[in-house]
């Protein structure tokens, strides 16, 4: 039993962590408990204690000491004694604002159904987790609030989110609707997000909560570059390896809000879901309103352990299961190599010479529809440029087929350029506000998705494109931003669901195509970066993580992904020197070393290499798929971090479930001549077992490896030189007895 129920107290378990909450005496929930397990019982009445503090509103006269702002709440209203920030809010029909659910039921199942609009964990074997509902309910506005709670006790997660449904007879307004209300018993924490903008993405910022309010979000209508719905509250002395620390995420990939409100009894409110801002929802008689999902996770051991139990439970019951464990193909990418300026001729050289080089997957990147050789024109128009391929797409992906490698396509479903045929036959199709200008953004306009003709279009137009060209990977980007919001068929009384609905929109055509084509890898791009959530993991089982291919820069984008998001979820490509972004020269070995811990590929001309970059592409390539499965699926271990001291070392390693074999990564930015001693401790290894490094005559207990380490002397680092970026793998071996 995970969920253990008595009467109105519900304790959910996982292996390793205790939720607890119960019925309050206002029949309104109360949290209890969130941390390392402890033992059920059949009342906490510690725990639950009241105290009456001044004059504050109370539940009765003769009650004076149920005060809800004194008390931890489950799913908290505003208006009736508790200031803090609530979890919902809904405009009734004579448009007061107070609301309170009160308990009605519940109902314990096995496993857990996905839902029906929006991308969502799932146990399809009802095998490994369990499913409790808590039905609510306010009499007054006849409004039913549904809490669902799925514990997987394996991988110390928890997964929340709200149904509200309309049983009165008057249409009320969901004016806020988040996914998950956390409160903490205190406020000793420091906040974790990953922040940054467009090309240097996810760095990661720690800070310790104060009084008030912070908060992290989006109002881009895209989770975003700025931002991620990922973020952790750890103690302030929890690091990777040890110490207390909460990760939350949202399966969303919209306006979303994580904050944290310090109250002046320094508890924490953490509230996760949908921005309140921008968003507001009708609920008509009858009608229901499902919330994104929000996840959970709790490690006592430190980000390293949090990190490494989110990843197990993506792989396991978040990532469509057909790619989950799947290897990812390396493949080779033509925008760095070529932009606009490309056709069949070009490609060809460069398909011919990847191939060569044991490359498994062609990507052609923008510029292949329309009449597209810049980016003014041509996005909706996805039938094949004829001046580029004057014998059709399919004609050219036959050719790459007869390599024996597999073929993928850039698209941008979600845009329309003016200059384009879709403009002209359906310039209603984009969003804009009536008489108002269109704000351009990298000269293109956004499809209204939230209307059923026009994801019925790109279904279609999508689909031919896959069937034709018998596509085997699709790369889905998404340039700009929303502006301009409204929803020509929408009545002014919801034009506040336009940016829900266009992400439904979004989501719809996302699962009907990959419900019809299943054999089709889809990965989420959005400029590098700018929609790297989980509700995207939900279809595309990888995303490209910046458009920034800098090795140096990579190393703080990874780094920092890594601590919500699993290596096989990053798509991490080999560029040319001097980088595009950057401008920096990196040698070759070190781009591929940080490439090495994502989902590998090539984004240059491969024609134009000397013989020597040639032959490491070989030996990468060689290697990456012999240690593939580990690189993509191994364990992964964050060990020296880029964010800490002056950031010049980063190390990280992925080691074996069976902890036999093990590759760190070390980097170094800048070379500091007569430096000081370096060490680099490993991690994951078996204490007792035996290893040999990078082929080291010395056998190393994996005690050693890990508590004292190895010294970075001049014959462990033979692949390091003279001069700054260089970088060593180490590749760590059991010895067999
Ligand atoms: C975005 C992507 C790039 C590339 C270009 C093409 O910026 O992130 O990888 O596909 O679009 O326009």
């Amino acid at each position: 039993m995970t969920i253990q129920i008595d009467d109105t107290l519900f304790h959910l378990q996982t292996d390793h962590v205790s939720y607890v909450f119960h019925v309050m005496a206002n029949g309104e929930l109360g949290q209890l408990y969130y941390g390392p397990k402890i033992h059920a019982k059949t009342a906490y009445a510690n725990l639950a204690a009241e105290d009456e503090r001044g004059s504050m509103p109370a539940l009765a006269v003769d009650q004076p000491a149920f005060q809800l702002e004194m008390l931890k709440q489950e799913f908290a209203g505003l208006g009736t004694g508790d200031y803090r920030y609530p979890a919902y809010q809904i405009e009734n029909a004579d448009g007061s604002r107070i609301s309170e659910f009160r308990y009605d039921h519940y109902d314990l199942v096995d496993g857990k159904t996905r839902l029906a609009q929006l991308p969502s964990t799932f146990d399809d074997d009802a095998d490994d987790a369990q499913t409790l509902t808590i039905f609510l309910k306010d009499a007054g506005n006849g409004v039913a609030a549904t809490l669902h709670y799925t514990v997987f006790p394996h991988q110390d997660v928890i997964v929340k989110s709200v149904t509200y449904t309309n049983q009165g007879s008057q249409a009320v307004t969901l004016n806020d609707a988040y996914s998950s209300e956390l409160d903490l018993p205190d406020a000793k924490y420091d906040l974790i997000q990953f922040s940054g903008a467009w090309t240097r993405e996810r760095h990661l910022i720690r800070t310790p909560l104060r009084a008030g309010i912070q908060s992290v979000s989006s109002l881009r209508h895209a989770s975003s570059h700025q931002q991620n719905p990922f973020f952790m509250l750890a103690r302030p002395d929890t690091t990777d390896d040890a110490g207390e620390v909460i990760g939350f995420n949202l399966i969303y990939s919209g306006n979303f809000m994580d904050q944290v409100e310090v109250d002046h009894y320094e508890t924490s409110r953490v509230l996760t879901g949908i921005n309140p801002t921008e968003f507001a929802w009708q609920l008509d008689p009858g009608e229901t309103f499902q919330t994104p999902e929000a996840i959970l996770s709790f490690s006592a051991n430190g980000m390293n352990q949090l990190s490494q139990q989110l990843s197990a439970f993506y792989q396991r019951h978040l990532v469509n299961p057909a790619f989950a464990h799947q290897p990812r193909p390396v493949l080779i990418n033509n925008w760095e190599a070529t932009y606009f300026d490309f056709d069949e001729d070009k490609l060809r050289t460069i398909v011919d010479q990847a191939q060569q080089l044991g490359i498994e997957m062609f990507v052609l990147d923008d510029g292949w529809f329309g009449h597209r050789n810049n980016d003014r024109s041509s996005l909706g128009d996805w039938v094949v440029n004829k001046a580029k391929f004057p014998n059709g797409l399919a004609h050219f992906v036959d050719q790459v087929h007869a390599k024996q490698m597999k073929f993928g396509l850039w698209l941008e479903p979600e845009m329309i350029s003016e200059d384009s045929q879709l403009y002209a036959q359906h310039p209603d199709w984009l969003i804009a506000a009536p008489g108002r200008l269109k704000t351009p953004s990298r000269n293109q306009h956004v499809l209204d998705m939230s209307r059923q003709d026009v994801v019925d279009y790109l279904v279609k137009m999508v689909s031919d494109v896959i069937q034709t060209t018998k596509l085997d990977y699709i790369k889905w980007d998404m340039n700009r931003n929303i502006t301009d919001l409204y929803g020509a068929q929408l009545p002014k009384s919801r034009q506040l669901e336009m940016g829900h609905r266009y992400i439904l929109g979004v989501y719809q055509l996302y699962e009907r195509l990959t419900k019809a084509f299943p054999n089709v890898l889809f990965e989420s791009c959005a400029g590098g970066g700018g929609h790297y959530d989980l509700g995207m993991m939900y279809y595309a089982p990888q995303a490209w993580v910046s458009d920034d291919t800098d090795a140096v820069e990579r190393l703080k984008i990874q780094f920092g992904t890594s601590y919500g998001y699993s290596q096989s979820m990053m798509g991490a490509h080999v560029s040319a020197v001097p980088n595009d972004q950057t401008g920096r020269q990196t040698p070759f070995k070190t781009r591929g070393d940080v490439a090495f811990f994502g989902d590998l590929g090539y984004e240059l001309d491969v024609t134009k290499l000397t013989e020597a970059d040639k032959r490491q592409i070989t030996a990468q390539v060689a290697r990456y798929k012999h240690y593939r499965p580990l690189l993509q699926f191994g364990t992964f271990y964050r060990i020296d971090s880029p964010f800490e001291g002056d950031g010049n070392v980063t190390s990280w390693a992925v080691v074996s479930a069976d902890q036999q074999t093990a590759i760190a990564g070390w980097y170094q930015v800048l070379h500091h001549p007569n430096g000081p001693y370096q060490r680099l401790k490993f991690r994951g290894l078996l204490p007792e077992q035996q290893y040999v490094v990078n082929q080291s005559s010395e056998h190393f207990y994996g005690d050693e490896l890990m508590r004292a380490g190895i010294i970075l002397h001049p014959d462990m680092m033979t692949d390091v030189s003279n001069g700054d970026y260089q970088s060593q793998l180490f590749v760590v071996t059991a010895v067999q007895e």
